[in-house]
């Protein structure tokens, strides 16, 4: 398995991690050091190894010891800027698009990192009358109030659109993983209570289990409803829902009318798929369990996808266009439909075409009576192909949890379900919102340079 993982991750090594600036080290995040070294989060200088050029803030333009990374001056035509740099292919960036763009004090506050400029003020023709390759950046001196600009050169190049160059040696995501039951069982991603909430280090590993691996176990965590919840609190606060205000602490009482709050088995699916912003994460922590069964089942949804474009594309194309919708309607005050109301259930990003997130809970799906009819048979065949890589064993991850270990999983990704149980079996929980671990997790990860060279 050792093997394997390694042998994935060096394919999704991306180019940059071979160079120069390193921001931080996770390895040991996930008791799989290989991997997570792999995820380290370094980037390379774009303009080949000049790193005094490279500064990281827009607002570090004045470094006396900068040196340009343009490989000859800048190209003014009527519309454009060309900026030939060294290292990768010539951005071009319109005058208007520049000028908009200006992060001057006067232009762009340089606290809240919000727009002052007045988009609607700046002559539709507006030229420049001079334009510098400086050291510290791009110096354009507008034609129509002299007003001037000056463009970081990290900055210019990060955000360059014409083309558009790899961004990722900024925004150090760490490359995922994906996996297959057997792979996970033999290293699952674990931290330790103590650590997430002794320190920022900790807590950085934690979150990186999840986007590496799409869950982590927290290990050590007292059996205890407020700890738990303290360690959810670590990442960000808690998503309340008609399920629950703060942490749900619930035993199989049909508390809510959810299968959830039964006892029967529940086939792997994503929680909230009916909510507009389905959760982002959720966290388990078994308080307590006298009986038999009740197993926890974690599928990797992004591998199950994986395969299933590799093995039946077109049903990959059904699932990824055809719009299915959900709803949460059993509570006698609640019926929550999203909005809008149809979604796919493999989403992806419209920029990077990348699978960005798994949507699906076949017990929730409504009645499906917007489905064009050539679609209907197109659905149910993929829906079906769907459902056996999904149940496929090789591919579920059963685990028994017990009390002191938590589980948490990124509810976009990784599917959970649960084996049928009997006796006494009081598990406690909550949903995070996307948004809001991702935002701790960039917040904790970029210094407010690199911040506000990405914004
Ligand atoms: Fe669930
Ligand atoms: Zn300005």
């Amino acid at each position: 398995m050792h093997r394997a993982l390694l042998r994935q991750s060096r394919l999704r090594r991306p180019k940059f991690l071979t160079g120069l600036m390193k921001i931080g080290s996770i390895s040991g995040v996930c008791g799989v050091p290989a991997a997570c070294a792999v995820a380290s989060r370094t980037y390379a200088p774009w303009h080949g190894g000049n790193k005094k050029g490279f500064s990281s803030s827009a607002t570090r333009y004045a470094d006396p010891n900068a040196t340009s990374p343009v490989s000859s001056p800048p190209r003014v035509t009527d519309k454009i800027i060309i900026i030939p740099w060294q290292q990768s292919p010539a951005s071009h960036y319109d005058h208007f698009w520049l000028r908009d763009h200006c992060r001057c004090p006067e232009c762009y506050h340089q606290v809240t990192r919000q727009r002052l400029v007045n988009t609607f003020s700046i002559p539709e023709t507006i030229k420049p009358s001079r334009v510098n390759a400086k050291p510290e950046g791009l110096e354009v001196i507008w034609e129509d109030d002299s007003h001037k600009s000056l463009y970081d050169w990290t900055w210019l190049h990060h955000h360059s659109y014409n083309p558009s160059l790899p961004q990722q040696e900024v925004t150090n995501l760490p490359a995922t993983i994906t996996w297959d039951a057997a792979t996970i069982f033999e290293y699952p991603p674990a931290v330790q209570y103590k650590d997430v909430m002794d320190s920022d280090a900790g807590l950085v590993k934690w979150i990186e289990n999840i986007e590496i691996f799409g869950f982590s176990f927290v290990e050590g965590v007292p059996v205890d409803l407020l700890k738990t919840e303290e360690l959810a609190r670590r990442i960000s606060f808690i998503r309340e829902t008609h399920y629950s205000k703060n942490m749900w602490d619930f035993t199989a009482d049909l508390a809510h009318a959810d299968t959830a709050y039964t006892d029967l088995a529940l086939k792997a699916h994503t929680d909230t798929t009916y909510f507009t912003d389905p959760a982002g994460l959720q966290l388990f922590h078994l308080l307590e369990f006298e009986g038999k069964g009740g197993e926890s089942l974690l599928v990797d949804g992004f591998h199950v996808a994986k395969q299933l474009k590799e093995k039946d594309p077109e049903s990959y194309e059904a699932l990824s266009t055809i719009p299915i919708s959900a709803h949460s309607a059993g509570d006698p005050h609640v019926f929550v439909r999203p909005e809008p109301a149809l979604f796919n259930i493999l989403r992806h990003d419209p920029f990077t075409k990348e699978l960005s997130q798994i949507r699906y809970n076949n017990d929730d799906r409504s009645t499906l009576s917007h489905l064009d009819q050539s679609h209907v048979h197109k659905f149910y065949k993929a829906l079906r192909a769907w459902n056996s890589l999904l149940t496929a064993p090789e591919n579920e991850y059963w685990v028994p949890l017990k009390p002191g270990k938590v589980v948490i999983f990124d509810n976009w990704r990784v599917l959970h379900g649960r084996a049928a149980f009997t006796g006494h079996r009081r598990l406690a929980g909550c949903y995070l919102g996307a948004d809001d671990w991702r935002s701790r997790v960039r917040a904790l990860r970029m210094g407010e340079d690199v911040k506000g060279l990405v914004v």
